[in-house]
């Protein structure tokens, strides 16, 4: 298949550009656009059709259901039945943005696009470049991250075209992603407020808006997933983000952490093998050997978003065996970043005290 690719600059008139693009989705096919998380795969959500090619194009398991993307709240109704009130009070504190809802369904939204599931997951992006191509597509657009299932998910327009060229109809090239982390997954569906997927949006933030106690973590963020504890996002129970190479994270004490990870670098490096570290401004200057990324800054855990999921495209590219990771701190936002990382790394983490 042949990909259009569409680039789009601050400066253009986002609608005039964007119009063929909504004509493939209006057409049941397939484009990637950016978002302030990541950049996503869509297709027309209430096409059972359209909504079948995503899951062809990402190699990604039929169980593993969409996200709905709207453009304007009250599509929420289109889509979701038994709207809880906390719903609204959620939409209205952090819609546009980062976060999801996962809603009980209504008929009209094909088991496709839930993966089998009466449920389903609803984002009003903040980007206006995704929010003008569902306004002119004018149906809902179910999107997971545009990249190929198991892979990091695409922060720049390089790689999703990298990961989707010649398997779908066109990619809309802007600008890199705000925030690189995919949205806050909050389900409501059952009477309870779960969080299943941290992200930006924190539990903190949530619990100012809804009352102290009332957000739960899903017992799958942060602990391995295994036969006692299955995630209730049927996609988090798959191996995510991975890098090519072994990956470890190295997590307590910084200065620990540097001297464990020398150490292990000068073993790695005698046998032969190519290593790579994801350190920050504050340390890369404590590691003698191996091939050093920067991930952000200690006192700036967004940079620490932004950069993490190129920064493990970076590694692919480069052929490491090993990488090793500084862990970081697992509160707000950090609780999002350590997620991810130890998903990256199949779970293989070392805690020092
Ligand atoms: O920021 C984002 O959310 C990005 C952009 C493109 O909006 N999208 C994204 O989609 O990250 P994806 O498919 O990579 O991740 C969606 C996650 C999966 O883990 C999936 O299992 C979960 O959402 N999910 C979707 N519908 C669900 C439902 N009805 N119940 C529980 N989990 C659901
Ligand atoms: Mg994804």
């Amino acid at each position: 298949m042949d990909t259009k690719i569409i680039e789009i600059k601050n400066t253009d008139d986002i609608y005039e550009k964007i119009k063929p693009a909504a004509d493939i989705i209006k057409a049941g096919g397939l484009v990637a656009f950016p978002t302030e998380t990541v950049y996503g795969l869509g297709a027309n959500a209430l096409d059972k059709e359209a909504a079948k090619k995503i899951y062809e194009a990402k190699g990604r398991p039929g169980d593993n259901p969409l996200i709905a993307h709207i453009s304007s709240v009250g599509d929420m109704e289109l889509l979701a039945r038994d709207i809880p009130k906390e719903a609204y009070i959620l939409a209205e504190s952090f819609w546009p943005g980062p976060m999801t809802m996962v809603l009980r369904k209504k008929d009209i939204v094909p088991l496709e696009t839930s993966g089998g599931l009466n449920t389903i997951a609803i984002r009003l992006p903040a980007s206006k470049t995704a929010r003008a191509l569902i306004e002119l597509s004018k149906t809902p657009i179910a999107a997971p991250s545009a990249n190929i299932s198991g892979r990091p998910s695409p922060t720049r327009a390089a790689h999703v075209i990298e990961d989707m060229s010649g398997r779908i109809d066109m990619i809309i090239s802007a600008e890199d992603v705000e925030i690189g982390l995919e949205s806050t997954i909050i389900d409501m569906s059952d009477g309870k407020i779960t969080i299943l997927r941290p992200g930006y949006i924190t539990k903190e933030m949530i619990e100012a808006v809804i009352g102290k106690g009332r957000v739960e973590f899903d017992k799958a963020v942060l602990q391995k997933p295994d036969k006692d504890i299955v995630p209730k996002a049927p996609g988090m129970k798959y191996r995510h983000y991975a890098p090519k190479a072994q990956m470890n994270i190295v997590t307590g004490d910084i200065n620990k952490v540097i001297d464990y990870i020398n150490k292990r670098l000068e073993e790695d490096i005698e046998n032969k093998k190519n290593v790579g570290i994801v350190c920050t401004d504050e340390t890369i200057g404590a590691y003698p050997l191996g091939i050093k990324k920067i991930i952000g800054n200690r006192k700036d855990e967004g940079s620490i978003a932004h950069n993490m999921f190129a920064i493990l495209r970076e590694f692919d590219a480069l052929d490491v065996d090993i990488i090793y990771s500084e862990g970081f701190e697992t509160e707000g936002l950090g609780y999002a970043i350590m997620n991810r990382l130890n998903k990256a790394a199949g779970y293989n983490i070392k805690k020092l005290d």
